[in-house]
């Protein structure tokens, strides 16, 4: 990557104070990463800039066609002040497979990590030092040649912003409600469900505003060939403990790999759990939760981190899981990842990076 480009602002916007409220995704830091690409000359001008509203054609690709990526990571405030980065180099893999689906230009994965770090170190005050809080990072990449015909596009831009934030959920760390879908689906075979772009959450709303309507948080979703097993949900994968086996839906084109999904799996094998990663029919999971077999549920995700499932709902039956509390294992994986990623536990999985 060529040499940063720094353009700082004189006008800093007044940061949140220890204790505010960091509603997920609302306050945005002082500047953003932007890189730009053009076919035959390659990615070109890396800059960091005051945040600002973006001038975009109104015929730009990504506008029309949703050619477009996106990941979800975070820095965080360790015991000694210091900052770091959670896999980082994981992120950047994804986001090469993304742009691989998506006909876009790859980011070298030195030059991911390069920039986020950066970026980060220029928005160090940012980084939030209560317990919970992180500073979010949103890369994501636009199509942006103004053209209306359907094609790979041949201009893009790079951007990476950040912004404060607490738990994703309003409900913190207690248990949320799940609404299993049984109409509409998420991901086919051959389709674009095992990427990060934004279609596929576009497309997964109307799910959402039921789930809302009917009292739950989010979506489980269930594969989109038999409407049989489960797959994942709005913002997180999800594991399902049953009479002690931990199960999580294999990645296999339709399930977005999560590197706290990954992280997961690593340690429950480490501590000598039988981890299933395979398909789990749903009306398995109804039937343990009847027979008081589904000990516990929980979603894994970046934003989301760890979280303790309390209640689904599959075509009007209800499942209660640990009488609607976090459960043992699930707390458990939640004071780990955590420990470590905050930087109070030793990081003897080696996956932090120091900003
Ligand atoms: C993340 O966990 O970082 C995500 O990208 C999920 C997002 C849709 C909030």
């Amino acid at each position: 990557m060529q040499e940063i480009r720094y353009e700082l602002t004189k006008t800093p916007k007044k940061k949140p104070a220890p204790g505010d409220s960091l509603p997920f995704g609302t306050i945005f830091t002082d500047h953003m990463f932007v890189m730009d690409y053009t076919e035959g000359t390659g990615w070109h001008d890396p800059r960091i800039v005051p945040y600002a509203p973006l001038q975009l054609d109104p015929a730009a690709m990504v506008l029309h066609y949703a050619q477009e990526s996106f990941e979800g990571m975070k820095a965080y405030r360790t015991p000694d002040g210091s900052i770091q980065l959670f896999r980082p180099e994981k992120n950047a893999a994804r986001f090469q497979s993304t742009h691989e689906r998506m006909c876009m230009p790859v980011v070298p994965e030195q030059d991911f990590v390069e920039a986020i770090k950066a970026l980060v170190k220029v928005e160090k005050d940012w980084v939030p030092t209560l317990p919970g809080e992180s500073l979010y990072i949103r890369p994501f990449c636009i199509a942006t040649e103004a053209h209306l015909g359907v094609k790979p596009s041949e201009t893009y831009q790079f951007i990476i912003i950040c912004c404060p934030v607490a738990a994703y959920y309003k409900t913190g760390l207690n248990p949320v409600k799940i609404y299993v879908e049984d109409k509409y689906v998420r991901a086919t075979p051959g389709g674009t469900g095992y990427i990060k772009c934004g279609g596929n959450y576009a497309a997964s709303l109307i799910s959402q505003e039921t789930a809302e309507k009917l009292g739950y948080s989010q979506t489980l979703w269930l594969d989109g060939v038999e409407r049989k097993y489960v797959e994942e949900v709005g913002s997180m994968n999800c594991f399902f403990k049953i009479d002690g086996t931990v199960y999580t839906a294999p990645t296999v084109g339709t399930v977005l790999p999560g590197i706290t999904r990954m992280s997961c799996i690593e340690l429950l094998k480490k501590w000598g759990y039988t981890v299933s990663v395979d398909r789990l029919p749903i009306a398995d999971v109804m039937k343990a939760g009847k027979a008081g077999k589904l000990e516990e549920v929980f979603g894994t995700g970046t934003a989301a981190v760890i979280s303790p499932v309390g209640e689904l709902r599959y075509e009007g039956e209800v499942a209660r899981i640990n009488g609607g509390k976090t459960g043992a294992l699930t707390q458990k994986l939640y004071d780990t990842l955590t420990g470590i990623q905050w930087g109070k536990l030793p990081d003897d999985m080696g996956w932090t990076t120091k900003v």
